[in-house]
């Protein structure tokens, strides 16, 4: 049982955040980027909560990226044990607020505890019926597309827009309506890169740390006034 929407009718299903800025808030103050990290779950935490007191049905946050693996090894270690604390600790927050966690990325690479707690946490909340949170841990857009294309093969399937979308790693999840951007910048860094083909963005300038509910909010209701035609004239798509 999920929460009534305070949402429109017309109001995204799915959001997807590219949480960015936790290096330039420590730099900002004096601290070290670790800090930014630890302050961006902070945030993290606080926008999952919004986004349920909302009734918002899918929130995707991008939390490590194929390419993050190239930082140093203390500070990729440092977002790991974050990700642990997260899977761990926020189980009893999902279970109370009927929160369905999923997990979108490569398991390739990620290690077997962090495996383990993510199926755990998968696993415990599959039932729930309210928001849906899915963490992409170890993901790449393009990734995601090449591991489709061998599932697509695999499954002896013809190679198809309709057959790849079903491979991918949460085929049931609608394509995002609204993609955010915090931190100012304007790229998508292999972020869901097949199924935000159509996605609005928004790009916030303000730091992932500061981010609230409120800055959620102003970005849904920015996202409720535009019109959306997917390639169509307008009139098309009423
Ligand atoms: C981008 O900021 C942020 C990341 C690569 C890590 C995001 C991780 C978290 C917010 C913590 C884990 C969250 C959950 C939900 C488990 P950046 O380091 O690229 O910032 P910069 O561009 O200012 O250096």
């Amino acid at each position: 049982m999920g929460k009534p929407s305070r949402l429109p009718e017309s109001g995204p299903a799915h959001v997807g955040i590219i949480m960015d800025g936790n290096g330039r808030w420590a730099r900002l103050r004096g601290l070290p980027r670790s800090r930014g990290h630890q302050e961006g779950l902070q945030a993290a935490r606080g926008i999952v909560q919004s986004a349920a007191e909302l009734g918002l049905s899918y929130l995707t946050l991008y939390v490590f990226s194929t390419e993050n693996w190239k930082r140093t090894s203390d500070e990729v270690g440092f977002i790991m044990g974050l990700v642990r604390q997260y899977l761990k600790k926020e189980i009893d927050f999902c279970k109370s607020n009927f929160i369905r966690v999923r997990h979108a990325g490569n398991r390739k690479g990620l290690d077997e505890d962090i495996l383990n707690d993510l199926d755990d946490v998968c696993r415990e909340t599959e039932h729930f019926s309210g928001l849906q949170v899915i963490l992409a841990l170890n993901y790449g857009g393009r990734d995601e597309i090449i591991r489709a294309i061998g599932k697509v093969t695999e499954r002896g399937l013809p190679l198809s827009e309709e057959n790849l979308t079903l491979c991918l790693d949460n085929p049931d999840i609608p394509e995002p309506d609204l993609i955010i951007r915090t931190a100012g910048e304007f790229r998508t860094s292999n972020f869901l890169l097949w199924q935000g083909a159509y996605s609005e963005y928004h790009i916030s300038s303000k730091l992932w740390p500061d981010w609230t509910g409120s800055d959620l909010e102003e970005a849904i209701n920015i996202y409720n006034m535009r019109e959306r035609r997917f390639g169509a004239v307008y009139e098309d798509v009423r």
